[in-house]
């Protein structure tokens, strides 16, 4: 089969690809707020530190798992240790569900983009967070009441799902001329951007805010493992994702390099980010004669509510700047969610033989189809929900497993060999020590320490309920991953 394997057109195609699946939607509202929400310019090391121990040696395994195998997760890790491929099912049926809730938040974006142009969302701060919460998403009040489907956000998704389906469709080789276009195109807007912002009045008060450190926090363990949950999130780690892209590399491909080159643009490029959106954020306060706290929103409400809010008051071309925005969101997620979508193709193809081609329009329909409860009344909680359960606890489980297969049934030095062989930058056993200890226990505490936490106080304000329906999600999942991988398929 190796022989017959779709291939990249070059090395370069590759790099931008997996750099594509990094940078998404996280580094534009996750890391800027987690990092001035954890102790500003502080976090940078911890941030560092989780990059060094934990994001660079994990993904050159996942490289060298991908390459060495030449296959999808669930097969690659079955030619590691036999009994390992209902991990890869597991990576893979969990990073689907991922998909599914991306879409629908790629699928805002798109709304978000069509308003742009008339500045659809209103001109005061009460009049966005009303279009956001009330007009586009109409929330019920409660993740059990469902409502009905919001037109707008369902046709997002459609539009979402048929750009996936168009950049896959042609094979690797296209999708690899693709990533030159997602990758670059918000690289450019995004330097517009801090261009716009640090030019703006009161962007010094914004950046203050983000970068100032405050170092007191390093003694925070929740800052520690902030840091480490951001690095797996931005990496696109444990997902299966970065498996299946370099299984279309030749097996004598550098591994090192690329995960370096990967991982320091993703996290230079978050970095960046932080300026444009803070500094905005800067000018915000500034123009509405309030601190810079009081403008900052968390999560999806620094996107969808302050952003806009910020671009109404800019004093030139704010329609222009509306539109870059969210065509700076579509075009960062575009990448991010077709490299979710490949995994599941892939998997599905490698393990019974299927043609790509016929398996794909199954996978999109599917996942068009599964996402349709998010663009209902509850799609908010639900979106929020099914993110917490499975960034907290699926992605951390992930990791975990894998690091404690591939260090000690495969034996991390038997891998370490082959990644030398074929790399331009050696690697010494202190990648063994990461991989056998450090990471697995990292992951192992953070893991136990989200557990007491969802015990003692569930998650969010939401009802008890629904920290069940999550934790059974997760169950669900695993049990799937074991039927998958004891069905018969041609590996
Ligand atoms: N890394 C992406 C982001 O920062 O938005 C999210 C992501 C993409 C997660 C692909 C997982 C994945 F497989």
């Amino acid at each position: 089969m190796a022989k017959t394997r779709e291939r990249w057109g070059s090395r370069s195609s590759f790099v931008f690809a997996a750099i594509g699946a990094a940078i998404g939607l996280g580094n534009v509202w996750r890391f800027p707020y987690i990092t001035y929400q954890n102790g500003g310019g502080a976090f940078l090391i911890p941030y560092l530190i989780a990059l060094i121990t934990a994001g660079i040696p994990l993904m050159i395994l996942e490289y060298a798992v991908g390459q060495k195998a030449q296959s999808s997760p669930p097969t690659a890790l079955k030619t590691i240790w036999k009994k390992s491929e209902w991990i890869g099912w597991f990576a893979v049926v969990l990073v689907f569900v991922l998909a599914t809730y991306y879409a629908t938040i790629m699928s805002w974006c798109v709304n978000y983009f069509y308003q742009s142009f008339t500045l659809g969302w209103g001109n005061t701060p009460r009049a966005v967070e009303t279009f956001f919460n009330q007009t586009l998403l109409a929330k019920s009040g409660s993740p059990g009441i469902l409502g009905g489907i919001q037109l707008p956000v369902l046709i997002g998704l459609a539009v979402t799902w048929l750009l996936i389906y168009l950049c896959l469709f042609k094979g690797v080789k296209t999708l690899g001329k693709i990533v030159y276009f997602t990758v670059g195109i918000p690289w450019l807007i995004l330097i517009i951007m801090v261009i716009r912002g640090l030019t703006l009045p009161g962007a010094m008060e914004g950046l203050n805010f983000y970068l100032t450190p405050d170092f007191s926090v390093l003694l925070q363990p929740k800052v520690w493992l902030a840091a480490y949950g951001q690095i797996f999130f931005t990496l696109s780690l444990a997902m299966g994702t970065l498996i299946v892209y370099a299984s279309y590399l030749p097996r004598n491909s550098d591994i090192t390099v690329n995960a370096f080159i990967t991982s320091l643009a993703n996290c230079g490029t978050a970095f960046l980010a932080g300026f444009a959106v803070f500094s905005t954020l800067g000018y915000l306060a500034s123009a509405m004669g309030v601190t810079v706290p009081e403008v900052t929103t968390s999560g999806l409400g620094l996107a969808f509510v302050t952003y806009p809010t910020a671009i109404n008051l800019l004093p030139v071309a704010s329609r222009l700047f509306g539109a870059l925005f969210f065509l700076l969101l579509i075009t960062l997620g575009i990448d991010s969610a077709f490299s979710q979508i490949e995994p599941v193709v892939g998997s599905i193809a490698d393990k019974w033989g299927f043609n790509k081609r016929k398996v794909l329009p199954l996978v999109v329909l599917t996942g068009f189809i599964v996402g349709i409860p998010y663009t209902t009344k509850a799609g908010f909680y639900w979106v929020d929900i099914i993110d917490h359960f499975v960034c907290t606890y699926g992605l951390t489980l992930i990791g975990f497993l894998e690091c404690i297969v591939i260090g000690y049934f495969f034996k991390a030095s038997r891998i370490r060999e082959y990644i030398n062989s074929v790399s331009d930058v050696r690697i010494g056993p202190w990648w063994d020590v990461f991989i056998k200890i450090v990471t697995p226990i990292v992951l192992g505490v953070s893991l136990i320490y989200e557990l007491i936490k969802l015990i003692q106080k569930g998650y969010g304000n939401y009802p008890v309920w629904t920290a069940f329906s999550g934790i059974g999600l997760i169950i669900l999942l695993i049990v799937l991953s074991f039927i998958l991988s004891r069905k018969r398929g041609n590996l």
